[in-house]
């Protein structure tokens, strides 16, 4: 902690709340060109059984907005090996940009940096967010090509993390009656 200059306890930046609009754009680069959710879990099972990354909805309680920011960029300069592509961004003058040959219209029309967008969207995000998400998204006409199902539960973090995840928006309405 003394070498990396990191406080104890960590204080949690406050995050600027997203219009309308802007959670608009963040959707739609969340599912275009090779959608985020994909691979990451959500809590829905039929989706979830060919998911091999965490849920977004524990980035805010585990991750710094900074080191997000940093590892949309270049994952496999953090974690070489990762099956999270790079090159989903690219720099645009000073900021950086969804990588796809025809965004959609909003998206190229919003000027400020795509990847902090999704990180403040990552950090905002609900089960209701993510659900929504979901059904925007374009199911895939056949099993993704996926990378070889990866046991990321190796480290003993995602496993759990995903069974968790799993529980989050699922506790049942008690019903009167
Ligand atoms: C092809 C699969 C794939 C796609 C597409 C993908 N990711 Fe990932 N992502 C992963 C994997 C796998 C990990 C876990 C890191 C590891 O174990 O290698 C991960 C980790 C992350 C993490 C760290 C999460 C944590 O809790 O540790 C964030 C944040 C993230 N991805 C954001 C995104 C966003 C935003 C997009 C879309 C722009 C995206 N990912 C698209 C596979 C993917």
């Amino acid at each position: 902690m003394a070498v990396s200059s990191q406080n104890e306890p960590y204080i949690k930046e406050p995050m600027e709340p997203m219009t309308e609009s802007e959670k608009s754009i963040a959707r739609n680069i969340f599912v275009s060109g090779t959608p985020c959710l994909k691979c990451h879990i959500t809590g829905e099972p039929a989706h979830d059984a060919k998911a091999i990354a965490p849920n977004f909805l524990l980035a805010g309680q585990r991750l710094k907005p900074d080191w997000v920011f940093r590892w949309l960029l270049d994952p496999s300069q953090i974690a070489p090996g990762t099956a999270m592509p790079t090159g989903l961004f690219k720099k645009d003058g000073e900021r950086w940009i969804v990588n796809l040959p025809n965004p959609p219209a909003d998206v190229s029309n919003y000027h400020n940096d795509h990847a902090r967008l999704l990180v403040r969207y990552m950090f905002l995000m609900t089960p209701d967010e993510q659900r929504r998400l979901l059904s925007a998204s374009p199911a895939p006409a056949t099993a993704p090509a996926a990378p070889q199902p990866q046991r990321v539960g190796r480290n003993g973090v995602r496993a759990p993390a995903s069974q968790r995840s799993d529980r989050v928006g699922h506790h049942p309405a008690r019903r009167p009656g």
